[in-house]
């Protein structure tokens, strides 16, 4: 493609993205990839030239949103704008492929997850030739093979990461795995994924080490199973907790390293020792259960029982006694009884998660449970054993929250928070946030997340964003604390 060519006349691209983390960092990784050919990316729908959706198949409810945005899509370009270019990235993409192009034909361009490095190709014929443009991965059906080389055309989006000096978030995603080999039996990923692929640990660390030149404070490796990584090179395997030490040592100035999702099953001690022993290595984890119920676990085909999931936790707390869960909960799976979901509510109360996301079962069609298990637990159940774990949730997060109040903890400022820390007293001026920006240096009210993941407010000067400061906990909601800085 010629740089040049798009240079005389910069087409201006929309990016929507839903879904999970990886979604976001593919987004990122695509607005690199494409701003270095001259894109301008607009954050005005009814702007661009180019409008991306990188889409998410997870649950009916993520792929309605993106049926709805096509919708609208398909009215804009009829009615105002001929020549706009529709693309379709993601996981909808990869398995929807062909139903969505038969609903919605002003679709331009439709690429799958590990096709995104053809992307910048895609929109260049779509613009030229007028003509739709498909890379599609077909990951249809269950395969072995772990691929481990790093010539695996799907390292290519990641390695085109563009590092610039004008990077200004200073928390990172890093990808250390793509796809998924699980098949859990409601769980779309594997089929718009594919199989896992490790990527070479050197990679990995010369990547986060990249970033953390450019100001970056706090890098999360993602992976859907991220402590399964394991890399083999020649006779030399690299486990997940030796990825882990490498680049906690070897990128020294890296303030925070974290790490998502984890795996209940094979999660070993050699991680949770180097968790342990690595003070910049956040105190945390993101372990989804599903269910606390054994019945529901072998139906779901997690390959783990609550016992064993306790007995992390346990291993875990033995090691970090301030370690903070973060969960996953699965309401109304097929067969999902009172006493299943009673189990579930023991699970939520025994580990105490620090957040836990509560999801109606949403059947899927091509998986195994969609086939397997009728769709029995009515709405009205699912909704209401989906509202009892929120607000069981709700309670334990308050409860961690109060028990913080008084301590004083490390906070990476992130930016500026509009919850109201106090009420203005009478006389008192009251700052007008829209007027505020990252240079402005008079006293705001700014928000941080701590190495536990959990969000503060406090008041501050607003160059403090993107900073490592200290404050005290003087408040606490379910959802987040306030605090006043330590001098
Ligand atoms: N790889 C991660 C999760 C990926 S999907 C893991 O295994 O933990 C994110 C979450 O969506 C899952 O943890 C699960 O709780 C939920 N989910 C996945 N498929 C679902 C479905 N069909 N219906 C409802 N929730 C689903
Ligand atoms: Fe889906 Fe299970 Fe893989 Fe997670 S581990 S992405 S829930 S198949
Ligand atoms: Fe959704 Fe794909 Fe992530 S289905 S949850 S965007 S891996």
């Amino acid at each position: 493609m010629s740089a040049i060519e798009i240079k005389e006349s910069p087409k201006q691209v929309f990016i929507d993205t839903y879904g999970c983390q990886m979604n976001i960092l593919d987004s990122e990784l695509v607005q690199e990839q494409l701003q270095a050919l001259g894109y301008q990316f607009t954050s005005i729908a009814a702007d661009a030239d180019v409008v991306l959706l990188n889409t998410c198949s997870v649950r009916q409810l993520a792929e309605q949103k993106v049926w709805s945005q096509l919708g609208r899509l398909a009215i804009e370009k009829r009615e105002n704008n001929n020549d706009l270019v529709v693309g379709v990235l993601g996981c909808m993409a990869e398995r929807e492929g062909a139903e969505l192009v038969k609903r919605m034909p002003h679709i331009d361009v439709l690429c799958g997850p590990s096709e995104l490095d053809k992307l910048p190709g895609l929109l260049q014929n779509a613009m030229q030739n007028r003509q739709r443009q498909v890379a599609l991965s077909g990951h249809t059906s269950r395969r072995s093979a772990t691929l481990e080389k790093a010539e695996d055309g799907v390292e290519a989006l990641d390695l085109s990461r563009s590092f610039s000096a004008t990077r200004s978030s200073k928390q990172a995603y890093v990808r250390i795995t793509r796809g998924c080999n699980k098949f859990c039996t409601y769980c779309v990923v594997p089929y718009t994924r594919g199989p896992e692929v490790h990527r070479p640990p050197l990679a990995i660390v010369q990547e986060v080490r990249s970033l953390v030149e450019q100001g970056v404070l706090e890098v999360t490796l993602l992976g859907q199973t991220v402590n399964h990584y394991v890399f083999q090179d020649g006779g030399k395997t690299t486990s997940f907790a030796d990825l882990l030490a490498m680049i906690h040592d070897q990128v020294p100035d890296l303030q925070r390293l974290r790490f998502l999702t984890s795996y209940p099953r094979d999660f070993d001690d050699a991680t949770l020792d180097v968790m342990a022993a690595s003070p910049r290595m956040c105190k945390y984890l993101h372990i989804p259960a599903q269910s606390g119920s054994n019945e529901m676990l072998r139906k779901m085909n997690r390959g783990y029982t609550v016992e064993t999931y306790f007995g992390l936790i346990e291993r875990a707390r033995m090691r970090m006694p301030d370690i903070r869960f973060a969960g996953d909960i699965i309401v109304g799976f097929p067969g999902e009884t009172d006493a299943d979901h009673e189990a579930t509510r023991l699970l939520i109360q025994k580990v105490r998660y620090k957040s836990c996301y509560i999801f109606k079962y949403s059947p899927r069609s091509g998986t195994v449970a969609d086939r397997r298990f009728v769709d029995d637990v009515p709405d009205d159940v699912k909704k209401a054993r989906n509202r009892d774990l929120l607000d069981l949730q709700n309670g334990i997060a308050l409860e961690i929250h109060s028990a913080m109040i008084g301590q004083e903890i490390d906070v990476i400022v992130e930016g500026f928070s509009p919850l109201r820390v106090h009420r203005p007293q009478p006389g008192e001026v009251q700052l007008g946030w829209e007027k505020r920006s990252a240079e402005s240096t008079s006293h705001v009210r700014l928000m941080g997340r701590t190495q536990g993941d959990e969000i503060i407010a406090f008041e501050g000067s607003g160059d403090l964003v993107g900073k490592l400061v200290t404050v005290k906990v003087t408040e606490a909601t379910q959802l987040s604390m306030r605090g006043q800085m330590v001098p």
